[in-house]
């Protein structure tokens, strides 16, 4: 992995723009993403670096997500452009590009796709997808089996990740993006082609 920070440098970055539960969060899903990472051969320190900053510009102003990814030239529509909950990622990847000099492309890739998924995750990006939906600290009915099938079948559990997005934005009849609908597509016909 090609790095320019260290691990600890960018910890203390996280650590300072957020708050102390997504702080902790954030450190949920580092011990995840390593965890899983170890499983499925991906290197650590990356998975490590791409978990530690998934969340970097999360507590940021819209205006300020906004700018980033104008900035750094990443392709939005209109629908994540207006939503702090969708743009965090692209807007954190492109932080990550910006202002931490990560040079790696795949762990800005992890970052920008974290939330949404997309049609063409590598292992990687499905790692930190995955570990940020089943780290630690989440709760919620079923979260146990998904840990235990998150290192048996990666596959799987990340659409069983979607399945459970999906109903609760179902439930809660908000909007579903439709790269949310396009990543577990892609996700589910991977598997059919084994
Ligand atoms: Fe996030
Ligand atoms: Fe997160």
């Amino acid at each position: 992995m090609i790095q320019t920070i260290t691990i600890e440098k960018a910890t203390e970055h996280v650590k300072g723009k957020l708050s102390p539960k997504r702080f902790t969060h954030t450190l949920g899903v580092v011990e995840m993403a390593k965890k899983l990472a170890r499983t499925y051969h991906v290197d650590e320190t990356q998975a490590h670096m791409a978990a530690l900053l998934h969340d970097v510009m999360k507590e940021s102003p819209l205006q300020e997500m906004q700018d980033m990814v104008k900035e750094g030239h990443i392709e939005v529509d209109q629908e994540m452009l207006n939503n702090g909950a969708l743009l965090h990622g692209p807007a954190g990847a492109a932080y990550a590009k910006l202002r931490l000099q990560i040079v790696d492309v795949d762990i800005c890739e992890a970052i920008r796709v974290h939330t949404l998924g997309s049609t063409s995750m590598s292992i990687l990006d499905k790692i930190i997808f995955l570990a940020d939906y089943i780290e630690p600290n989440r709760n919620f009915p079923g979260v146990d089996e998904l840990r235990q099938l998150a290192f048996i079948d990666l596959n799987r559990a990340v659409i069983s990740a979607y399945d459970g997005t999906i109903r609760h934005l179902l439930d809660l009849g908000l909007t579903i993006h439709l790269d949310t609908i396009r990543g577990r597509n892609s996700v589910l016909l991977e598997r059919s082609e084994l």
